[in-house]
């Protein structure tokens, strides 16, 4: 099935005329509110959250037809939070029947970046005008998404497949979003100071924000389904990486046998999909995995509390009310938002 196209491109004010976007959507962004973007002219509030037009197209026609099956694994996240890390440690402890750990030189992890080994729904599976062909994925179908739950398709939400977040402290998140999003904007729009920046993302106005929707939405589902939604916080995960893999591994239902916890799977598992490993590989310093960004700006520096070399007291102020005001009686908490 085809989503009907807009026969010219429009100059209607208000909608990204340069997006393949259908008409469908072209009518619906007139009527959603909109912000300046950072890597779009715009993002538009939809469904409660803000993105980019062509999100909005691809996460729509996800909703419409995705049909999950019980052995789907969704792995999600707010940009910048460790998406690619996860998706490679999913990766690899799903598959390793199929590709041994043990036999290190032949892994496709070492070939291929994490995003082309688990597709983005909103950027790959469902970002073409035509349906995909979703028996294509081989089992178990793995998916990548920054869609907030409100917002995942019903299937997945009513299946037995599970769902993995991985959340980091809003302060290395903004910073982290904020040198990433300035390298892959088009050079067309002007870079985005980070005072500016800062504004927006405090105010929720920036890619599948509001954060603390986007956090709260996964934190209280966890909370409700444990066995559905597995809650992981990159700092704790950065701490203890090998206790993770094995927690990982069998929330998926893959757990580690016992002769695969003497011959220490879990641990060379964690090296392989370790930042210093990844960030040295051929295909992550030239190739491109997610639309035309290149995979090197994914492996910056992946340390926890590096926000303190970019924001001002004032700012950590700032973002801590926020953070207060919002995470409040959550029981969601972070590790390094506080000054040293
Ligand atoms: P920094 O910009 O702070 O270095 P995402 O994958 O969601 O885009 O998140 C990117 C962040 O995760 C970047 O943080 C990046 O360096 C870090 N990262 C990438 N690969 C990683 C890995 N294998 N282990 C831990 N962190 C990783």
């Amino acid at each position: 099935m085809t989503i009907t196209q807009s026969p010219k491109k429009q100059s209607t004010a208000g909608v990204e005329d340069d997006q393949d976007l259908s008409n469908e959507c072209k009518d619906l962004l007139l009527s959603l509110p909109k912000e300046k973007g950072w890597r779009t002219k715009h993002i538009y509030l939809f469904q409660g959250f803000w993105c980019q037009p062509k999100e909005i197209q691809s996460i729509l026609s996800f909703q419409r037809h995705f049909q999950a099956r019980d052995s789907d694994i969704v792995l999600t996240t707010i940009p910048k939070s460790g998406t690619t890390w996860l998706k490679a440690l999913a990766f690899a402890i799903a598959n390793r029947e199929k590709y041994p750990i043990s036999e290190k030189k032949s892994h496709p992890l070492l070939t291929s970046n994490p995003h082309d080994l688990v597709p983005f729904i909103e950027y790959k599976v469902y970002a073409s005008n035509d349906l995909p062909d979703l028996s294509k994925y081989p089992e178990p179908r793995i998916f990548g998404t920054h869609i907030p739950f409100p917002a995942l398709a019903e299937p997945i939400k009513n299946s037995q497949c599970k769902i993995v977040y991985i959340c980091r402290n809003p302060f290395d998140t903004f910073v982290s979003s904020w040198i990433y999003l300035n390298k892959v904007k088009p050079e067309s729009l002007p870079m985005v100071q980070l005072e500016e920046a800062f504004e927006m993302y405090c105010n929720g106005a920036m890619g599948y924000g509001p954060f603390w929707n986007h956090m709260l939405g996964y934190w209280n589902e966890s909370l409700k389904r444990p066995d559905k939604v597995l809650f992981l916080k990159y700092e704790e995960m950065k701490e203890d990486i090998v206790s993770y893999v094995k927690k990982l591994a069998v929330f998926l239902g893959y757990p580690f046998s016992v002769q695969e916890e003497r011959d220490a799977v879990a641990e060379d598992l964690a090296e392989l999909c370790s930042f210093e490993k990844m960030k040295e590989l051929e295909v992550n310093r030239s190739g491109k995995s997610i639309m035309n960004f290149e995979n090197k700006n994914l492996f910056r520096k992946a340390e926890i509390g590096d926000w303190v070399n970019y924001l001002s007291p004032p700012m950590e102020e700032r973002l801590s009310k926020v953070l207060e005001e919002k995470l409040s009686g959550s029981g969601l908490t972070f590790k390094a938002a506080k000054r040293p």
